[in-house]
C-alpha cells in the first residue's frame, strides 16, 4: 500500500465524525423548537454518518494499518492516554447512540430525552477529541505506519 491511503482515509473519516456531530447539534436544536419530524430525519443522518466513519476507520485498520506517534517522546504518554480516552468515549457513544435511536423509534420519549442529552454531549466530546487526535497525528507530528491488521493475521 502507498502513502495515499494513510493521508486520505483519516481525513475522510475525521470529516464524517465532524459532520455527524454537527448533525446531532442541528437535530437537538430542532427538537428544542418542537420540530419532531425534522429531528428524527437529522438524527437518522447523524447515525448514518457515524456508521460511515466507523466503516472507513475499521477497514483502514484492517487493510491499510494505523499510524504511530511521530511527535516528541515526552508527549507520547499524554497522547496515548488521550487516544485511549477518545476510543472509550467513541465506544460508549456508539452503545448510547443505538439505545437512544431505539428509544426514539419505540416512542419512549421520556427515557429517550434523558439519554439523548447524554448521548449528544458524549458524541460532541468524541468528535472534538477525534479531531484533536487527527491534528496531532497527521498535521502536527506525522508518524510512521503499522502493519495492516490483515497482514499481521495472514501474511506473517
Ligand atoms: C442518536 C440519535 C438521536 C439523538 C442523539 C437524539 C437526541 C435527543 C435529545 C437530546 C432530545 C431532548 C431535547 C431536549 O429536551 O433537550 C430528544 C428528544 C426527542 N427525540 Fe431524539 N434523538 C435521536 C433520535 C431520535 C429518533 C430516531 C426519534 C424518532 C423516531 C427521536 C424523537 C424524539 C422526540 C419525539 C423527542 C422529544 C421528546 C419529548 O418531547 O419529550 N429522536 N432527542
Amino acid at each position: 500500500m502507498g502513502d495515499l491511503e494513510f493521508e486520505i482515509l483519516p481525513a475522510i473519516s475525521t470529516f464524517f465524525i465532524a459532520l455527524s456531530a454537527v448533525l446531532v447539534a442541528i437535530g437537538w436544536k430542532q427538537i428544542l423548537n418542537k420540530k419532531r419530524e425534522a429531528h428524527q430525519k437529522t438524527m437518522f443522518w447523524a447515525a448514518v454518518t457515524a456508521i460511515i466513519f466507523f466503516i472507513i476507520y475499521a477497514s483502514r485498520t484492517i487493510f491499510v494499518g494505523n499510524t504511530t506517534w511521530g511527535g516528541p517522546e515526552g508527549l507520547k504518554t499524554f497522547y496515548l492516554i488521550f487516544l485511549f480516552f477518545h476510543i472509550v468515549l467513541a465506544t460508549v457513544a456508539a452503545v448510547f447512540g443505538i439505545t437512544t435511536l431505539t428509544l426514539g423509534y419505540r416512542k419512549k420519549y421520556d427515557k429517550h430525552r434523558k439519554l439523548g442529552r447524554v448521548t449528544a454531549v458524549i458524541w460532541f466530546i468524541t468528535a472534538i477529541t477525534g479531531i484533536t487526535v487527527y491534528v496531532l497525528l497527521y498535521l502536527l507530528y506525522p508518524g510512521g505506519h503499522t502493519q495492516p491488521f490483515i497482514d499481521a493475521l495472514f501474511r506473517q
